[in-house]
């Protein structure tokens, strides 16, 4: 099913069977944010769910892997939020 989901609230758009991180880096977004200095930081590297590098925040849920986790119309995604980790 296509569709669109929001990052960061502005609508991005996906096609059917797409992931979360392919239809964001159709829509030109490869830095998904990772403020608490996390390697690899806020982008896609392994694309197979094992580096977390892609890890994303989800509304009213638990944070996905975005490049394993099929793209869902009107998910509210967004850049994990800072913890702290490494600003002393
Ligand atoms: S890109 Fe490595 S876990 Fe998703």
């Amino acid at each position: 099913m296509s569709g669109h989901f929001f990052w960061s609230g502005m609508p991005v758009a996906f096609l059917p069977g797409e992931t979360i991180a392919a239809a964001l880096l159709r829509a030109g977004i490869a830095d998904l944010g990772r403020p608490d200095g996390h390697l690899p930081g806020g982008r896609v590297f392994c694309g197979i769910g094992a580096c977390q590098g892609c890890v994303v925040a989800v509304e009213d849920a638990a944070p996905v892997e975005s490049c394993l986790t099929p793209a869902q119309e009107g998910l509210r995604l967004g850049p994990l939020p800072a913890t702290g980790a490494g600003h002393d």
